[in-house]
């Protein structure tokens, strides 16, 4: 009895009848229940009736009779003017050697305010995930007015030259469009890349092929999935190689395919893009590399990737891999 009484615990010691036999100071604190009017008392008859619950009552007779054990049992304790506090109650029978003197421990934790931690908790990183969403299909709109803006640009201007430039710059904004667009429906904030890939083709294709049945634009990639960056990356690569192959690849209408290929193993990877036009020029004057070169090359240096341009008969195989 001393050792319940003393416990920092909220305790109490109980006879088979649920009667009070002892109590320690900090559940009589807890629950604000006066000591002098415990005494003779049963559970149920504590403070204004409020331990009196018809399931615990019988779980408590249960643990009495040597039938069950109560191991963390979630009951709401309402009391009459105050908020109600959510208990967890554990209870053991006291094993003695008088079989007819049951005693009963009982200890009981408020897990109120932590639960309340932990549902702001939850709710914040809920919000957080909520609010992050919305940015990112926020900047995915935003990207596509720019494009867009870019497009009708094109289409006003008269001098062919200022066109490609104003198209080029729509298709680099779109790269990163779509990228945020796939990134809003993923969930780990890592990027499926053949979806990906196959939507800033088919976007890219729709602004710069006028004949379907002459060029057409192929990509196989496998079920590999990268962080944002990396994607973010790989897609600006591909749009300038892509970009080139269509503006440099097929003069004159020439037919043709172009072919994006993607494929991981390991921690390796390689990226291809292959088109069958008249190949890089021969010349190397005439091959001055543009903005798409710096970008690209920058891009596989930071991703720690090498760029090969190879000759693939007909046309350019332009190859970036990571070992
Ligand atoms: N797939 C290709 N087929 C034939 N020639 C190509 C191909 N890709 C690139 N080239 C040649 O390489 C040159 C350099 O390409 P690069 O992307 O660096 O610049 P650009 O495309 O001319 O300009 P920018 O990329 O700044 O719009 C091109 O001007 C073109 O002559
Ligand atoms: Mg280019």
């Amino acid at each position: 009895m001393a050792v319940i009484a003393s416990s920092n615990a909220p305790v109490l010691l109980m006879d088979g009848e649920l009667a009070i036999v002892a109590a320690s100071d900090s559940f009589c604190d807890t629950f604000a229940l006066d000591r002098g009017d415990m005494e003779g008392s049963t559970l149920a008859g504590l403070g204004g009736g409020e331990w009196g619950g018809r399931q615990l009552g019988s779980l408590l007779k249960g643990t009495a009779s040597g039938l069950a054990e109560i191991d963390a049992y979630e009951m709401d304790l309402e009391r009459s003017g105050q908020v109600s506090r959510r208990l967890v109650v554990n209870a053991r029978k006291l094993e003695g050697d008088d079989a007819a003197r049951i005693r009963l421990v009982m200890s009981v934790s408020d897990v109120t305010d932590a639960r309340i931690a932990e549902k702001l908790k939850d709710d914040l990183l809920r919000e957080k995930a909520i609010l992050l969403q919305e940015l990112q299909h926020r900047v995915a709109n935003s990207l596509q007015i720019i494009a867009s803006v870019l497009m009708q640009s094109a289409r006003q201007v008269r001098s062919e030259r200022a066109r490609g430039h104003l198209r080029d710059a729509r298709n680099r904004v779109m790269s990163v469009a779509t990228m945020q667009r796939q990134l809003a429906a993923s969930r780990l904030g890592d990027v499926a890349l053949r979806p990906y890939f196959t939507d800033l083709c088919e976007s890219i294709g729709a602004s710069m092929i006028q004949d379907r049945d002459q060029l057409s634009l192929h990509v196989t990639v496998d079920k590999s999935m990268a962080p944002a960056e990396v994607s973010t990356s790989l897609g600006l690569i591909v749009t300038e190689l892509v970009i080139n192959a269509l503006k440099h690849a097929f003069p004159r209408h020439r037919k043709g395919k172009i072919l994006v290929d993607y494929h991981s193993k390991g921690e390796g990877w390689v990226l291809t893009v292959r088109d069958t036009g008249i190949g890089m020029p021969a010349n190397l004057a005439d091959a001055k590399p543009g903005l798409g070169t710096g970008i690209v090359q920058a891009l596989a240096k930071q991703l720690g990737a090498e760029v090969r341009v190879a000759a693939a008969g007909p046309g350019t195989i332009v190859s970036v891999a990571r070992s």
